[in-house]
C-alpha cells in the first residue's frame, strides 16, 4: 500500500488553439493535466495550491471516499472553496475501486480545463481480468471554447439565457485535424502491428454527450467508471460527461493511419449539435518512415447526431462481469424528475430565456441553490441551522404525463432551494430518475458522489412501477457513478448508503447543475467506528 504525493498548483497557463493565444487556468501548466496512477489500496495526497483569481477545488469523480468526504471536493457541498493564495491537502485512500476514473475542477465552470485522469490498477501484482495489453492510454475526450469559459456562464447567467455552445471537441485537448490551425498538434497515439492496447477513455467535456469509434478497429469493452464488464465487441461507444469507458483495441488491421474520432450525441430537438468531429490518429509505428504518414487517416463512421438507438444498444452492452448479490429489500424507494424548467423575468429586468424567461433546471421541482457561507457537510457537523432543509421530496409534487410534448408551462416551474433527503447508515436506495419534457426532451448524465450504484433498467417514456420493474436487470446490472437518462425517458438505480456525509446528484452537464439540476443526499453515521464520518482536516478552507 502506496502513498502517493502530489502537488497541484493550479495557475494560468498560456495555450494556443483553433489560431489564437489564450490564457486558460491548468493545473501545473498542463492541458490535460496530470495522469495519477495508483493501484487499488493506495492512498492519495493531493495539495493543491490556488495561484489562480478564481476559487477553485478538486473533485476525484468517482472515488468512493468512504468516511472521507471531506475530501470529495464540490464547493460549498463537502467544503468552502479554495480562495486564490489557498490551499488544501486531499486524503484518501482507493478501497475495492479498479479502472478508470478522473479528477476536475468542482468550481463554476473551471473544469472546463483543469481535468485530468486517475488510473487505478489492480492491487501490486494482481492480474486484470482480460489478457493483459501491451500499452495504455488515457484519451481525454474534451470541450474547447475560444470564449474564457467562466465569462460564457457568467454571461448567461446574468440573463437566463443559454450559454453559447463550445467551439470544438478534443480528444487530450486538441480539436485535430479537421479545425483550423490545429493539424500539427492533432493527438496520435502510436501502436505497434499486432500488440493489444488498453484505450481508457473519459469524457470530460462540460455539455456534450460523445459518440466514439475508431477507423478499422473493433473496441472490446472490458470496463466503466472503475468497474470491470462482461467483455464486448462494439464499433462506436457512447460517453456522458462523468462516465470512463476502459477498451481493448488490438492492432491487427494493414499498417497505415487511423482517425479515432469523437462527435456530439444528443437528442434534444433544434440544437445545432452535430457542428464539430474530434480527431486523434491511431499510428503504426512502422508507418513511421515508409511513406505513409503523409497519406490522409480514414474517418470511422460515426452515428448521427441524433442516433438515439446507438446510444442505447451501446449502454444496454455494458454489465456487470458476473452475477451480483442486489441489494434488497428496498428501505428507500424514491422517485426523482429531472429535467429542465423556465422560470418568469422578474418585474423589471430583461431575460434572455424562451420568450423572456428564465432557464432553470430541477429535480422533483426543486431548482438547487448551492450555500455560499458554509459547505453543507460542515453545517451538518456542526448542527448549523437555516443552511439547509433535510425535506427533499421522496416524489414528484404532481402526477402527470412527463413526457408529452404538450406540457404546460405552469404545471413545473421549479422552486430555488437547498433541500437535502436524510438516509439512515446502510438503508437501501432505489431511485427512479424520471426524465422529463417540460420545455425540452434531453439526456442527462446524472451523476451520484460517493457511491456506485447498480443500474437495474432504463427505458423509455413514463416509469410504470407496474409493468417496468419486471425490465429489472437483477441479475447482472453494471455498477457504474454516471447513468445516462434517456430522452423522455427513466432510469433505476439502486445503492447501500453505506458510506455518510453529504452527497450530490446532479446532471453532468454542466449548463445543467448551473441551472439547479441537482439534489443532496444527507447520510447518516452508523453506530461502528468504521461506520462514522472522519474528523474534518485541519486545513480546510475557511469560508
Ligand atoms: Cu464529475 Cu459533481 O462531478
Amino acid at each position: 500500500r502506496e502513498v502517493h504525493k502530489h502537488d497541484f498548483l493550479v495557475q494560468e497557463t498560456p495555450v494556443k488553439r483553433l489560431c489564437k493565444a489564450h490564457n486558460i487556468i491548468t493545473v501545473n501548466g498542463m492541458f490535460p493535466g496530470p495522469t495519477l496512477e495508483v493501484n487499488d489500496g493506495d492512498t492519495l495526497v493531493v495539495r493543491v495550491v490556488n495561484r489562480a483569481r478564481y476559487n477553485v477545488t478538486i473533485h476525484w469523480h468517482g472515488v468512493r471516499q468512504m468516511r472521507t468526504g471531506w475530501a470529495d471536493g464540490p464547493e460549498f457541498i463537502t467544503q468552502c472553496p479554495i480562495r486564490p493564495g489557498g490551499s488544501y491537502t486531499y486524503r484518501f485512500t482507493i478501497q475495492g475501486q479498479q479502472g478508470t476514473l478522473w479528477w476536475h475542477a468542482h468550481s463554476s465552470w473551471l473544469r472546463a480545463t483543469v481535468y485530468g485522469a486517475l488510473i487505478i490498477h489492480p492491487k501490486k501484482d494482481a492480474p486484470y481480468p482480460f489478457t493483459k495489453p501491451q500499452r495504455e492510454v488515457p484519451i481525454l475526450l474534451g470541450e474547447w471554447w475560444d470564449a474564457n469559459p467562466i465569462d460564457v456562464i457568467n454571461a448567461a447567467t446574468r440573463t437566463g439565457a443559454a450559454p453559447n455552445t463550445s467551439d470544438a471537441l478534443t480528444i487530450n485537448s486538441q480539436p485535430g485535424d479537421l479545425f483550423k490551425c490545429s493539424s500539427k498538434d492533432t493527438t496520435v497515439i502510436p501502436v505497434r502491428a499486432g500488440e493489444t492496447n488498453l484505450f481508457r477513455f473519459i469524457n470530460a467535456a462540460l455539455n456534450t454527450e460523445i459518440f466514439v469509434a475508431i477507423a478499422g478497429h473493433t473496441m472490446t469493452v472490458v470496463g466503466a467508471d472503475a468497474s470491470y464488464t462482461k467483455p464486448f465487441k462494439t464499433t462506436v461507444l457512447m460517453l456522458g460527461p462523468g462516465q470512463t469507458t476502459d477498451v481493448l483495441v488490438t492492432a491487427d488491421q494493414p499498417p497505415a493511419r487511423y482517425y479515432i474520432a469523437g462527435r456530439a450525441f444528443s437528442s434534444a430537438p433544434g440544437v445545432p449539435f452535430d457542428n464539430t468531429t474530434t480527431t486523434a490518429i491511431l499510428q503504426y509505428k512502422s508507418t513511421c518512415c515508409s511513406g505513409q504518414p503523409g497519406s490522409q487517416p480514414i474517418l470511422p463512421t460515426l452515428p448521427a447526431f441524433n442516433d438515439t438507438n446507438s446510444a442505447t444498444t451501446f449502454a444496454n452492452g455494458i454489465k456487470s462481469p458476473s452475477a451480483v448479490k442486489i441489494p434488497s429489500p428496498v428501505d428507500e424507494n424514491l422517485v426523482f424528475t429531472v429535467g429542465l424548467g423556465l422560470l418568469n423575468c422578474p418585474p423589471g429586468r430583461t431575460c434572455g430565456g424562451p420568450n423572456g424567461t428564465i432557464f432553470a433546471a430541477s429535480m422533483n421541482n426543486v431548482s438547487f441553490v448551492l450555500p455560499s457561507t458554509i459547505s453543507l457537510l460542515q453545517a451538518h457537523q456542526m448542527g448549523t441551522s437555516n443552511i439547509f432543509s433535510a425535506d427533499f421530496p421522496a416524489n414528484p409534487p404532481v402526477q402527470f404525463d412527463y413526457t408529452g410534448t404538450n406540457i404546460s408551462r405552469s404545471l413545473w416551474q421549479p422552486v430555488k432551494d437547498t433541500k437535502l433527503y436524510k438516509l439512515k447508515y446502510g438503508s437501501v436506495v432505489q431511485i427512479v430518475l424520471q426524465g422529463t419534457s417540460i420545455f425540452a426532451a434531453e439526456s442527462h448524465p446524472i451523476h451520484l458522489h460517493g457511491y456506485d450504484f447498480y443500474i437495474l433498467a432504463t427505458g423509455s417514456g413514463n416509469f410504470n412501477s407496474g409493468t417496468d420493474t419486471a425490465k429489472f436487470n437483477l441479475v447482472d446490472p453494471p455498477l457504474r457513478n454516471t447513468v445516462n437518462v434517456p430522452a423522455s425517458g427513466w432510469a433505476v438505480i439502486r445503492f447501500v448508503a453505506d458510506n455518510p456525509g453529504v452527497w450530490l446528484l446532479h446532471c453532468h452537464l454542466d449548463v445543467h447543475i448551473t441551472w439547479g439540476l441537482a439534489m443532496a443526499f444527507l447520510v447518516e453515521d452508523g453506530v461502528g467506528e468504521l461506520e462514522t464520518l472522519e474528523a474534518p482536516p485541519l486545513d480546510l478552507p475557511p469560508c
